[in-house]
């Protein structure tokens, strides 16, 4: 008995998120010839491993890239009004072009009024509320890094979502809200499911196209897809020192045209993601 081969089913995302290092590369190199270096400032304000791993995988890619990264390591007795301070130097600072804050923060300091204290115009993580709304007006904007390396994915499989169904479970304002705004942008229809949808599975089944960001391992199976719907799985979850994703890949790949694998799927994409923002803000240099 000869048994079918779906592997093809599972997106290359190193492929993808190579081309898009390809582009990168060039647009850095020509803010070089204008004397321009884009520069990122990391604030970590927690003492979570996993954050720290983060902000490694970040120093990385700008040391790879060519491009200037510096870190304000915090510890736990720092004020909110000190990294207010800290932030308002860097948004005055002409020689940062984005700023970020690692998430989460140590719980006594004010989160809302921290990340909201970035200038907009230095958001490279997309998280403050004038992007989000400029999202959702359908205007340029910085877009956060999730959302943003799904969109590399969908692009570069050159998937037409007009008039087509789109199906998001997660709601949160980092991943599902910019999503489906996203997909909504690009002319699909969309249902935004989460922890309270009753029947989640009446909706995934319809869905053309299905963003998977609810944190819950293999939440997502073979019986509550739709034959050839496109599926990207952004859950990355721990379970007996394994990775495991919010889909069950190899089941799901059976049926889908398209699934992102966990490991090496959207996850990927992420950091490029971020750095393609922070270019665009040091782009914009240019036109001072
Ligand atoms: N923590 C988990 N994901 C992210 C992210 O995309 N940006 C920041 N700043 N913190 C995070």
């Amino acid at each position: 008995m000869q048994t079918k081969d779906y592997t093809e089913n599972i997106v290359d995302v190193k492929k993808i998120v190579e081309e898009k290092k390809k582009e990168l590369r060039k647009r850095i190199e020509k803010l070089k010839k204008k004397n321009i270096v884009p520069k990122l400032a990391v604030i970590l304000a927690n003492d979570l491993d996993s954050s720290r791993i983060y902000v490694n995988n970040k120093r990385k890619l700008c040391k790879e890239l060519n491009v200037e990264e510096v870190e304000y390591i915090l510890d736990n007795d720092i004020k909110t009004e000190k990294i207010l301070e800290i932030i308002e130097n860097l948004n005055n600072d002409p020689t940062i072009d984005g700023i970020l804050v690692q998430l989460p923060i140590y719980k006594h300091l004010d989160k809302e009024r921290i990340l909201n204290s970035i200038s907009y115009e230095k958001d490279v993580d997309g998280f403050h509320p004038l992007n989000l709304g400029k999202l959702l007006s359908n205007q340029d904007s910085m877009i956060a890094c999730t959302p943003k390396g799904i969109e590399y994915i969908i692009d570069s499989l050159n998937l037409d979502l007009e008039g087509k169904l789109a199906v998001v479970v997660g709601r949160s304002v980092i991943v599902g809200r910019p999503i489906s705004q996203i997909l909504l942008n690009k002319n699909a229809t969309i249902i935004t499911c989460h922890s309270k949808t009753v029947d989640l599975k009446k909706y995934t089944k319809m869905a053309d196209i299905l963003v998977v960001a609810a944190g819950s391992p293999h939440l997502i199976t073979k019986g509550m897809v739709k034959e050839g719907a496109v599926v990207i799985d952004v859950g990355i979850n721990r379970k007996n020192k394994k990775i495991l994703g919010d889909v069950d890949t190899n089941n799901v790949a059976k049926k889908a045209k398209y699934v992102t694998p966990v490991p090496g799927g959207v996850g990927l994409t992420t950091v490029t993601a971020l750095i393609d923002n922070l270019v665009t803000i040091a782009e914009r240099r240019l036109k001072k």
